[in-house]
């Protein structure tokens, strides 16, 4: 049985928990007050799912997701992503994060600084693009017509190819952006931000964004 490593248990952690569990996979949660803090929700998600410190949940994760304000991802401990695929979910909120001038010039994106914090690891894009709340209920088989896509980038292949399986398994088909530098395309304020799409309408969305400054 394949292990998902979640680090955080907000809305997108505990969304994605609920979402590969009903598709047979094992979670490991971790937020930032630990583990004793978690008995509620890993009590309602079941035998599938425990929680453990950061450094666990990563450890046991074959995909680890990161799903913590973009404020925090330099609180992560490096060392435990070594060779890690790791699905980033952040936005930028200055209201939350404070400002950041590398992503006020556009001359990075977010899932970029996750990778520069995290450099021994494969960070992939995903699940970025959908309210959490929708996750575990707007999944459906492969080849239905109105199947929702869900758009990722990353600068490995093959960690792309994993997140996609992943993303299929749970009912979503994947829309590959190229590079993490090109993920600004589905971001907060971008035309496809967090809209319901088949792949082809989020192919038509993400096809020609014009890149505006941050506000
Ligand atoms: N909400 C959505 O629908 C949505 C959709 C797409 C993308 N996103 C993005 O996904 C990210 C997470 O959003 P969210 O809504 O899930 O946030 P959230 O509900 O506020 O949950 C954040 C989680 O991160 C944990 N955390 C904070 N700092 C941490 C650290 N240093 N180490 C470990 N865990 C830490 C918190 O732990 P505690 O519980 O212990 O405080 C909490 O469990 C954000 O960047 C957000 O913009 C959200």
């Amino acid at each position: 049985m394949t292990t998902i490593g979640i680090i955080g248990s907000g809305n997108i952690g505990s969304n994605v928990a609920r979402a590969a569990i009903a598709h047979e996979y094992e979670v490991v949660i971790a937020n930032s007050r630990g583990p004793e803090s978690l008995s509620d929700l890993v009590k309602e998600l079941g035998d599938a799912a425990s929680a453990g410190t950061v450094d666990e949940a990563v450890h046991a994760g074959e995909l680890v997701l990161v799903a913590i304000p973009l404020k925090a991802i330099g609180d992560l401990p490096v060392a435990p992503f070594e060779d890690k695929v790791v699905m980033d979910a952040n936005n930028y909120y200055p209201q939350r994060d404070g400002r950041i001038p590398a992503l006020d010039t556009n001359a990075s994106t977010t899932s970029e600084l996750l990778q520069e914090h995290l450099p021994h690891s494969h960070v992939v894009k995903a699940f970025n693009n959908i309210p959490a709340k929708d996750i575990p209920r707007d999944g459906q088989p492969s080849g239905d017509d109105d199947r929702r896509a869900l758009p990722i980038a990353g600068n490995d292949h093959a960690a792309k190819v994993r997140v996609a399986e992943f993303l299929d398994t749970l009912g979503y088909d994947a829309l590959d952006l190229g590079d993490l530098s090109e993920s600004w395309k589905v971001e907060r304020d971008t035309p496809s931000y967090v809209k319901r799409t088949t792949l082809d309408e989020l192919k038509e969305l993400t096809a020609d964004v014009e890149r505006v400054q941050q506000a």
